[in-house]
């Protein structure tokens, strides 16, 4: 499972963080960097609720 994270939908909210902070690390910015990032086995759960709490919908789950 893959987090994909639309860049031109995030604005720094940083509430995917605040529920995962090492599944959606952010820039120096605060805008999120986790696109790509692989979840670890076990971490569905958190990963579903990082992406739960975008308020922007910039955040979703790949299983390809
Ligand atoms: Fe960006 Fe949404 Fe996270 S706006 S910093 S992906 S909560």
């Amino acid at each position: 499972m893959k987090i994909i994270v639309d860049r031109t939908r995030c604005t720094g909210h940083a509430m995917c963080f605040a529920q995962a902070p090492e599944l959606f690390p952010l820039d120096e910015e605060g805008f999120s960097i986790a696109d790509g990032k692989e979840v670890p086995p076990g971490e569905e759960k958190r990963a579903q609720m990082g992406v739960e709490a975008c308020p922007e919908r910039a955040i979703r789950l790949s299983t390809t």
